[in-house]
């Protein structure tokens, strides 16, 4: 059935079809029976699938990666889907509009994407907004919200800490975690913050909001599958140091390894992030290595998860939850029914 709907969505422009696609999936979900018979269809419900992290209680270990729901607007729609957990953002303090168009690809012959967005976003403000919404209608949902957080481009690195230090406190009664993004290739030197010192700053300032709340909020890494070995040691050692919750692992990569297009053809894309296929192997070569040396921490992979068994995978080299994004797009909804079929066998 996504395969038919698949054929017509995949001739239009991929930002276009991206939001129709939401747009059309929200007004579906609010025709009360429909609504009903989709949550029926995609719930996998079982108690082997409930996974208990940093205080958390997710009713099954299959999240939606950031990215996807950049304002919060459709956490009605898409937790209809069998998601156990949503990441919304990212969120920058000040609105922003991204780089200009057009700033997603589809690579349909690898199962990839790449995107150079620029964390195009309505800002804070409206991302508050929006799950005040949605908490208010549901209020005893299950759903956990995790809110991904990063810089506004025209913030210079030098004072970045301070947007997410605005992020944190406004949305803090909002989220049930913060996800701390240095990771993005689409924000000029945003990854510089992924440093030791700039990154040790960033989330030592962070705790030190945090702790002066009622109740502090699980604060957790995303970083990029390009870092070295000795890199990824240097985020164990931060990860200790500032008493993190966890790490995402990954986000896009920068190497085009595993795109099968020509040379001209991928110039003629240009910069940005590669996700999908290619990158499941090394986003699973992160996981791995921070889970050999880390038998504690907490782990979420993501990275190129297209089936049940690339998620199954994921876990076995020691994510503890996964997300999923181009997976989404390639297999459409059912994969998330299909990851939570397979893991709670
Ligand atoms: C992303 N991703 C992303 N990540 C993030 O932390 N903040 C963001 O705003 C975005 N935006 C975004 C846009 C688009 C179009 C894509 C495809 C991806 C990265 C995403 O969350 C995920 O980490 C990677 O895409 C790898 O997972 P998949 O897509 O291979 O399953």
């Amino acid at each position: 059935m996504y395969k038919i709907l698949r054929f017509f969505l995949f001739l239009m422009d991929p930002e276009e079809a991206h939001y129709a696609t939401l747009k059309s999936l929200k007004i579906l979900v609010k025709i009360p029976i429909l609504g009903w018979l989709v949550k029926q269809f995609y719930t996998v419900k079982n108690k082997k699938l409930e996974k208990q992290f940093f205080g958390l209680q997710f009713r099954n270990p299959v999240g939606l990666a950031a990215g996807l729901d950049k304002n919060a607007e459709y956490i009605e729609a898409l937790s209809c889907l069998g998601f156990g957990f949503i990441e919304v953002g990212t969120v920058t303090p000040l609105p922003q509009e991204g780089n200009p168009k057009p700033r997603l690809f589809r690579v349909k012959q690898d199962r990839a994407i790449i995107n150079r967005m620029g964390f195009n976003n309505a800002g804070m403000e409206v991302v508050r907004n929006n799950i005040l919404e949605y908490r208010n209608k549901h209020p005893k949902s299950s759903l956990i919200i995790g809110v991904n957080i990063g810089k506004n481009k025209v913030t210079p690195n030098e004072i970045a800490k301070e947007d997410y230090i605005q992020c944190f406190n406004h949305l803090y009664d909002m989220a049930d975690y913060f996800v701390v993004n240095v990771s993005s290739p689409n924000t000029p030197d945003l990854r510089a913050l992924q440093e030791k010192e700039p990154l040790q700053d960033i989330i030592f300032s962070l705790q030190n909001q945090n702790k002066y709340k009622d109740k502090p909020k699980p604060i957790l890494l995303k970083i990029a599958p390009d870092l070295s070995k000795e890199q990824l040691n240097d985020i164990l050692e931060i990860v200790d140091s500032t008493n993190l919750s966890g790490i995402i692992a990954t986000n896009t990569t920068i190497s085009r390894d595993g795109i099968t297009l020509y040379e001209d053809e991928l110039n003629e894309i240009g910069n940005g992030g590669l996700s999908g296929e290619p990158l499941t192997d090394s986003a699973t070569f992160v996981i791995e290595h921070l889970r050999n040396k880390n038998h504690e921490i907490p782990i979420i992979g993501v990275g190129g998860i297209m089936s049940a068994k690339n998620a199954k995978e994921k876990m076995q080299f020691g994510a503890d939850l996964v997300q999923v994004y181009t997976g989404l797009i390639y297999e459409g909804p059912s994969l998330v029914k299909k990851i939570n079929k397979l893991l709670k066998k």
